[in-house]
């Protein structure tokens, strides 16, 4: 039974960790974006494609790292007052996620309006709320 919930443990990090290469990278493709001459439309289309393919597959990697979280949640049992708090924090991070798509759409239909320098602060966030989730989950402070 426990080797089966390190087992679990372990694809939930595997998957957390996946999860954020794509919260990372995606901005970054956005910055680029919103960079490109209006004229390159060559480059939009190669980094709108990126965009599109990475936002599929992060969005399969979150669904995993949910799937594997909930598992060790109502599967084992793991709880306390610490998670409540981590799940707020999740649903912060899931509106993130979600606020990519939306600016996506933007780019798609030629509307950005944001500067590079907006996309630049923007990409910080997950790093925020990963540091927030990581020192809650391990330290368990409540
Ligand atoms: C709905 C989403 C999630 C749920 C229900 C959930 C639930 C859990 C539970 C119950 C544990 C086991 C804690 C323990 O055994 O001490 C755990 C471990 C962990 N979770 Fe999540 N989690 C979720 C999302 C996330 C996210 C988004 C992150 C990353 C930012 C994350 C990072 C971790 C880490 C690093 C551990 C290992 C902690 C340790 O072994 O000390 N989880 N999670």
């Amino acid at each position: 039974m426990l080797t089966l919930m390190f087992l679990v443990k372990s694809l939930h990090i595997v998957f957390v960790v996946s999860w954020f290469s794509g919260l990372f990278y995606l901005p970054r493709i956005f910055v680029n974006l919103a960079a490109v001459p209006a004229d390159s439309t060559a480059e939009r289309e190669r980094l709108l494609g990126m965009a599109r393919r990475l936002l599929r597959f992060m969005s399969i990697l979150a669904l995993l790292a949910i799937a594997f979280g909930l598992w060790l949640w109502w599967g084992f049992g793991i709880t306390g007052s610490w998670l409540y708090v981590k799940i707020v924090l999740v649903l912060a991070l899931i509106a993130y996620h979600l606020s990519c798509d939306v600016l996506l759409d933007g780019f798609v239909r030629n509307r950005n309006r944001r500067s590079e320098r907006w996309f630049r602060i923007y990409n910080e966030v997950p790093l925020l709320l990963l540091l927030m989730i990581v020192i809650l989950v391990v330290l368990k402070p409540f």
